[in-house]
């Protein structure tokens, strides 16, 4: 079986656990996507990280136009971040015809208008399940498993690294400045932490999650945005003592007349499930006519949860090339040639 080739672009905490991921299950995921899905090359600033990671086993380059502009890759992963070079790197890559994965959703949020037009045109995919919550499958629950609902609203912890420091704060006394360190030494946190503090984050997601559930397009500059900057370890304390925990939610409802979309601390009821959300673990509730409520919950930031969300794409992008038409996704997820003879065990085993 020829293998896919992706050309991975960032090799830092996503880059590295997609990296990590992608060869540990490499023959779990093959048996799925129906064709090896092989790293043939990396761009990454830092080379000496780049060659310690891959140990030889792809090319490493620190030109990243190279990669995009290398006729032997078929999908691009964009795992750099930010709007400028990012943005160059994934619109060259569609003009040359290739797919794009990306865990981008600043990029997105901001030019994903523009972006998802010249992939459009062009024929070729722009999958960005990394790009919210994380490890949790919401775009493609969003987009394909709620289908069939009139989607009223959703509301989500989605933001790790705010979530980590008002859990942190509360559970431990700890002070703001100590957690946000460790949530950066953690991975969880944007190259420029503000982001995420100031609901940022959380608002690119919400943009992301407004458009895919009532068909509007991306309109990131319309969003309220209040962070968790203006907080203090009373207001945590308070909260508590009144039965209240305070949560960053991302908020996105229909009304008849528009959209609410909007970013900023919440008081949740203790007993709620979501205010049992914590850590780094993000949630998110989606409100569907048909369905009522559904809850999605998992790691929303670091290396490996987010590179399941960047390789799950990759599978999808790869049976395009690989399936029947007609059935994209195999009846029973692994390619039909592909079954494993694991026994079920009998009882007396368990
Ligand atoms: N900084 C982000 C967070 C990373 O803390 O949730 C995942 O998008």
């Amino acid at each position: 079986m020829k293998p896919i080739n992706v050309g991975l672009l960032g090799i830092g905490t996503v880059g590295g656990g997609t990296w990590t991921v992608l060869t540990r299950n490499q023959e779990e995921i093959t048996r799925r996507a129906g064709r090896p899905i092989r790293t043939s090359v990396v761009a990454d600033r830092n080379l000496e990280l780049a060659r310690g990671m891959t140990g030889g086993q792809a090319r490493v380059t620190d030109d990243a136009f190279s990669v995009v502009n290398d006729p032997e890759v078929d999908i691009v992963v964009e795992l750099i971040g930010g709007y400028t070079v990012a943005k160059d790197l994934v619109m060259q890559a569609i003009a040359n015809g290739k797919h794009v994965v990306t865990a981008n959703k600043a990029l997105l949020a901001v030019h994903g208008n523009e972006i998802f037009a010249a992939a459009q045109a062009k024929g070729v995919m722009v999958a960005f399940e990394a790009a919210v919550a994380g490890g949790i499958p919401i775009i493609k629950a969003l987009r394909e498993g709620l289908s069939a609902n009139r989607i009223q609203w959703l509301a989500g912890i989605i933001n790790g690294t705010t979530n980590f420091i008002l859990s942190e704060m509360r559970d431990k006394g700890l002070p703001f400045d100590t957690v946000l360190k460790e949530a950066q030494r953690l991975g969880y946190a944007e190259a420029d932490p503000t982001f995420d503090i100031e609901g940022v984050d959380a608002a690119h997601k919400a943009t992301l999650m407004a458009s895919i559930a009532f068909g509007i397009p991306i309109q990131f500059d319309k969003a309220h945005i209040e962070g968790i900057s203006k907080l203090d370890a009373v207001d945590i304390k308070y909260a508590e003592q009144l039965g209240y925990r305070i949560k960053l939610l991302g908020i996105a409802k229909r009304q008849d007349a528009g959209v609410e979309l909007r970013v900023h601390p919440t008081l949740i009821p203790s007993k709620r499930l979501i205010a049992n959300v914590e850590g780094a673990m993000n949630a998110v509730l989606v409100w569907g006519d048909a369905v009522g409520a559904t809850l999605y919950y998992g790691k929303g930031a670091g290396a490996e949860p987010t590179a399941s969300a960047v390789i799950a794409d990759l599978v999808d992008v790869t049976r395009l090339a690989t399936a029947d038409p007609l059935n994209r996704v195999p009846h029973l997820a692994f390619q039909p040639g592909q079954m494993s003879d694991l026994p079920v065990l009998p009882m007396s085993a368990v």
